[in-house]
Formats: C-alpha cells, structure tokens, sequence
C-alpha cells in the first residue's frame, strides 16, 4: 500500500493545526499497526518567500506521487498587495486544479454537545447533516480574466463557464452519496440570472432523471439556498453547487456546528492522490498564539483515512476519538464562546483527541 502522505502546512495557523493532525496520524498508526511516510512541502505564501513560487514543481511532484495530501491553509496579510505578481491563494487553486480535484465534499454535520457553541438556536440546528459537493476546479474561479483601459474607464472581468462534462460528473458524485444517506439531493444555482446556471440546471435535471430517478431531487436559488440554510438546515442532505457559490455557502453553514474550525473538507477527482483540508483560511488573527482549533484538520486526516487509504476503521477511531474531546467538555476559544475561563490551547486539544485514541 502507498503510504505516503504529503503535508503542506503553508502559512499562517497552518503550520500549527497540522502539527496537530500529524500526531494524531502517528497515533492512529500505532493503534492499528500502520505506517504512514510523511514529507514536508512548500505551498502558499511561505513558497513565494522562499522560491517565488506559491506553488513550487518539488511540491506538485510530490502530491503526484503521494497517497494523499493534508494542508492547512494558505495566504495572509504579508501577500496581500493587489500588485503582487501572485498570490498564496494561487498555489492552492493550482494544486486543485492540476491533480483534476473537481469534487470537493465539505460535511456540515452538528455534534450535539456543540449545540450551544452556535450563535443560531439549539432547536434549529439540532439535526444538522448536511453533505456540500463543491465543484471545485471549474466556474469563475477558473474563468477567463483581465483588466483594460484606465481612469474612470478601467475595467476588470472574470467570466464564469460550465461545460456539461463538468456538471455531470460532480452531479452524479453527490447523487452517489446521496444514495448512501438520506437518498435527497439539492442543487444550487442562480438560473434565473446567469447562462451557466441555466446549463447547470437542465443538466442537473437530466442526470437525475435518467440515472437517479429512485433520489428525491430538488433545486434552490444561491440567494433563497442563503436562507434556508440557517432557517431549517436539517431538512437537507445531500447540496450539490458550483465553485463560488460552494466557497460561500459552507463558510455560512460552519455556524450551525458552531465554529469554522470545526470543519473539514475533501477533494477528490477520478482516481489519483485526494487533497484534504479543512474549510477555514489562515486565520493570521490569531496565528502563531496556540488558540486555533485544530479538529477541522483532524477530521479531514479521518476523511483522508477512509476516502484515500480505505482505512475505514481508523476513519472512525478519529471521529469517536473527536466527539469523545467534545464530550468531555474539552473547547478552544472559538467554540468555548461566553466562557473561555475553561478553554484549551491549540496543543491541548490535539493531545486530547490522542489520548483518547491511545485509550
Ligand atoms: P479565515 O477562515 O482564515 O478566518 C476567518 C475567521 O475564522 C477568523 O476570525 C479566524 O480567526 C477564524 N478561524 C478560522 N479558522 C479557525 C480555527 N481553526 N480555529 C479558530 N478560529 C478560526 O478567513 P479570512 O480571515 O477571511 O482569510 C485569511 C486568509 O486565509 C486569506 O489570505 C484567505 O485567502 C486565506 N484562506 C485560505 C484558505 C485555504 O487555504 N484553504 C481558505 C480560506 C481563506
Ligand atoms: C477555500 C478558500 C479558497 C477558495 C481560497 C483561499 C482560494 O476560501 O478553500 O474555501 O476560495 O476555494
Ligand atoms: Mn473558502
């Protein structure tokens, strides 16, 4: 089996939360007799500090050749001239694109003693479990781009595109899951604006009606879908959306579990090497000061585990091993709200989750 895993820590809490999710890994591995090859690389804006490069050829060819890969995060104020020639964020979007990563699953799902760390109230989040297939390689952030003319006439675009290839396939991923769950699957657009939608839509209904009729299918506005998503989440299982509106949606959906530290994420393409992160950023705020959350990392080594290695058991063991932290009552700053009299540090935290593992 290839065990190799890439780490790319990058900038910012990065470095800190992956530490993290590394020693729980080695735990992990310990338990059930494994072992896992890790490797250090550069990406993001520790790579343009270093080689100019937010994403360097050493790193690419490492991925490639990896099972899986964990990162942290990417970016920060220190990169964030308008001017610059790139940017952290570019090394990411390249990574993604370049091992064809079009499926990104971010799970929204509430564990219960969190219920209180939410701002919205217990009895509407109660229940949340909600999957996200975000299309990850394709849309606006992929569109065609450039800046003209000056003064009051210089102008900036982005186009967005969707091609039907791109659609179907992360339609029919989401129905997958969605088979595997509640057997429900919502779409999101924007169809009464914009032509990509519109080609999403109808290839969307197409791909369900032909090939998952047995799935209850419905689709959503992006701006109605804003709504819904904290007025009744529980009554969603399975979202399937595009790039952007994906990116926005699960950063408001990490309210319902309480904290954007919470989350994590996998991308994944046909085959090859899975990119596994949480959804959050770098969080320069609070980088460097041990208070960062590191579970949104550790589930995504567990989503890692199952979705890349078929270590489906040990997948598991994290995930018990995480709800049993929270159990205990054990919350970093971001999640411990009204009372950080009792919070715990980044480390902390981390130590926890493999003692538990260890017991
Ligand atoms: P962010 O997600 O980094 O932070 C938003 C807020 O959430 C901050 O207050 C932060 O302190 C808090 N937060 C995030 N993760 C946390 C954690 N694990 N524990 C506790 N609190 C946490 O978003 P931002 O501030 O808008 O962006 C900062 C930088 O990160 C930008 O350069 C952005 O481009 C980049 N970014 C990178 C990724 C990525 O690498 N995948 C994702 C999002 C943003
Ligand atoms: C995310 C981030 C990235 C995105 C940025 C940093 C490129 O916000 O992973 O959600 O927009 O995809
Ligand atoms: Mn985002």
């Amino acid at each position: 089996m290839n065990s190799s895993i890439v780490l790319l820590p990058g900038d910012g809490i990065g470095p800190e939360i992956v530490e993290q999710a590394r020693l729980v890994l080695i735990q992990v591995a310990e338990r059930f007799g494994h072992t896992f090859d890790f490797s250090s690389h550069q990406i993001g804006g520790i790579a343009i500090d270093e080689t100019g490069d937010p994403l360097p050829q050493p790193t690419i060819d490492a991925c490639r050749n990896a099972a899986a890969i964990l990162l942290g995060a990417v970016g920060g104020p220190k990169w964030d001239d308008p001017s610059a020639k790139t940017r952290p964020e570019a090394g990411l979007l390249k990574i993604r694109k370049e091992l064809g990563l079009f499926a990104n699953l971010r799970p929204i799902k509430l564990f219960d003693e969190l219920a209180d760390a939410s701002p919205l109230r217990a009895d509407i989040v109660k229940g949340t479990d909600i999957l996200f297939f975000r299309e990850l390689t394709g849309g606006i952030y992929f569109g065609e781009s450039g800046t003209s003319g000056s003064g009051e006439e210089e102008t900036a675009f982005q186009s967005m595109t969707y091609s039907v290839g791109e659609v179907k396939r992360i339609v029919r991923m989401a129905a997958q899951a969605a088979r595997g769950r509640s057997n429900r699957l919502t779409s999101v657009d924007k169809a009464n604006v914009l032509e990509p939608s519109r080609l999403w839509r109808r290839v969307a209904a197409e791909v369900m009606a032909n090939e998952f009729p047995d799935v209850k299918y419905d689709v959503v506005l992006v701006d109605s879908m804003a709504m819904h998503l904290i007025n009744r989440p529980s009554e969603f299982d399975v979202v399937v959306t595009g790039n952007m509106f994906g990116d926005i949606l699960t950063d408001e959906a990490s309210m319902l579990p309480g904290s954007l530290g919470m989350l994590p994420s996998a991308s994944l393409g046909d085959g090859g090497p899975g990119l596994y992160e949480p959804i959050h950023g770098s969080a320069p705020d609070i980088a460097g000061k041990s208070v960062a959350n590191p579970l949104a990392t550790i589930l995504a080594a567990a989503m890692m585990l199952r979705h890349s290695l078929g270590l489906t058991d040990e997948a598991e063991a994290i995930e018990k091993a995480v709800a049993g932290v929270i159990t205990d009552g054990l919350r970093t700053p971001d999640l411990a709200r009204g009372d950080q009299s009792k919070s715990v540090s980044t480390e902390e935290m981390g130590a926890a989750v493999v003692a538990k593992l260890a017991s």
